[in-house]
């Protein structure tokens, strides 16, 4: 614990120091206190200290509170937890020191390209049951399981923040029944105030799952009294299968049933069920890739067989009509094309691509089939013998033509496209 001697800091203005720390920034205000980014001049370190609040000061339980949180932080490694330097106070203020993370508040992450897909989506909730897991090990309930308390590094890696209200959860404190927390994705034993354990935390955390998925929180409202009504007794508005595919949805319904005794137990069995959806998903991706790869084949198979049909008809230009349509094949799906050649370094197709791919291709075997069936119904044409097309008489006009000559106009047709 550092001892700092008097420096003021009031609330609402940025101290240039705390304790031996030198302030550079503001980064963040919540609920409890704000959030600098500071250098540990000793060592050169750059840190973010979390300074509690001035109205708090005098708030015995709270403060206690907030040297709780800076202990069961600091006893938590984890990549998954945020590491705690150092506490002390200063001016009056107690302040925790802590890792100076770079990246985004969850909220700014979502709205990034890596975290675009539900299987992104699903790593970062993997991510925030291990965090929490650890934590449950060692006996401590965040209770303040909330999206601005899940930052993304830029490596990807998720850190649980603000263990701020977190209690050991033997402590006598657990039993005072003080309604903690933020309504929206609180517990319904939290929301009515009574005990909580980590089947707490794994509703909260599931309940920003669902906010990750559909963009707002499964008990969203303006009202506070909607909020906490809801949070107790309304179901959520079901997913839509583009929010989240059903073995995840089934999992989220589970995690947030209202009575503890019917969610998962532990985050770690929530954590083993997302992992199985996500390699169910990873499994339903490499059916339709394959899927797509198929149809590509197949596409090809009738191209060639057109070209070996326009070759034996003698049609000028075959050859280069199939290249030219194998070469439009490839431009439009490169990664496809890829994957034909033998040995290639391969990227993964993706599911939405994949998927996206396969109804073009279905649509252009289509096309391609019927193409060649009306190139092989008039070589047959073309080759019936004479007298027997004149004794049908109705194409008694084509006489003139050369089997040639037809066949060129029938090829110039089916490969317009
Ligand atoms: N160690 C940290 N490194 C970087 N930014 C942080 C750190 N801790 C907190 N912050 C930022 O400060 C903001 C305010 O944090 P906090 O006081 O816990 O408020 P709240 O969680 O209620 O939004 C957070 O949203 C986060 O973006
Ligand atoms: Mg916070």
């Amino acid at each position: 614990m550092t001892a700092a001697p008097g420096v003021t800091t009031t609330p609402d203005e940025t101290p240039q120091h705390i304790g031996r720390y030198r302030v550079v920034e503001s980064i963040g205000k919540g609920a409890m206190g704000r959030v600098f980014a500071a250098v540990d001049e000793a060592i050169g370190r750059r840190v973010a200290i979390k300074v509690m609040m001035g109205d708090l000061e005098d708030e015995t339980e709270v403060r206690e509170r907030f040297y709780r949180e800076a202990k069961i932080m600091g006893q938590l490694s984890h990549p998954n937890v945020v590491t705690v330097f150092d506490f002390g106070e200063s001016g009056g203020h107690p302040f925790i020191v802590m890792e100076l993370l770079e990246g985004l508040a969850l909220a700014g992450y979502l709205a990034t390209p890596a975290a675009a897909g539900v299987d992104a989506k699903i790593g970062l909730m993997m991510q925030a049951c291990e965090g929490l897991q650890v934590a449950h090990n060692h006996g401590v309930i965040h209770r303040d399981i909330k999206p601005s308390n899940l930052f993304v590094q830029r490596d990807g890696t998720l850190k649980i923040l603000d263990f701020g209200v977190a209690r050991l959860a033997q402590s006598h404190l657990t039993r005072a029944g003080f309604l903690l927390g933020t309504p929206e994705y609180m517990s319904p034993e939290q929301a009515q105030g009574r005990p909580v354990d980590a089947r707490s935390d794994l509703f909260s955390a599931a309940a920003v799952f669902y906010w990750m998925l559909a963009g707002q929180g499964p008990f969203a409202s303006p009202e506070l009294p909607k909020i906490l009504r809801a949070v107790v007794s309304d179901p959520p508005p079901p997913l839509t299968d583009a929010q989240a595919p059903e073995p995840l949805r089934r999992v989220l319904k589970k995690a947030l049933a209202k009575s503890p005794a019917e969610r998962h137990q532990q985050c770690v069995d929530l954590l083993a069920e997302l992992e199985q959806v996500r390699r169910g998903l990873d499994g339903a991706t490499r059916r339709i890739e394959q899927a797509a790869l198929d149809w590509y084949k197949q596409i090809l198979a009738v191209i060639e067989e057109r070209r070996v049909l326009g070759r034996s008809f003698g049609v000028t230009g075959a050859d280069a009509s199939c290249d030219e349509a194998v070469a439009r094949l490839t431009a439009r799906f490169p990664v496809l094309a890829a994957h034909m050649t033998p040995g290639a370094l391969l990227e993964p197709i993706g599911r939405v691509a994949a998927a996206a791919a396969l109804e073009s291709l279905k649509r252009r075997h289509n096309t391609e089939v019927a193409a060649l069936a009306a190139l092989r119904s008039e070589a047959a044409e073309a080759l019936r013998p004479q007298e027997e097309r004149a004794a049908g008489g109705a194409e008694s006009s084509d006489q003139g033509a050369s089997v040639r000559d037809r066949a060129a106009a029938l090829w110039r047709r089916v490969t317009k496209d």
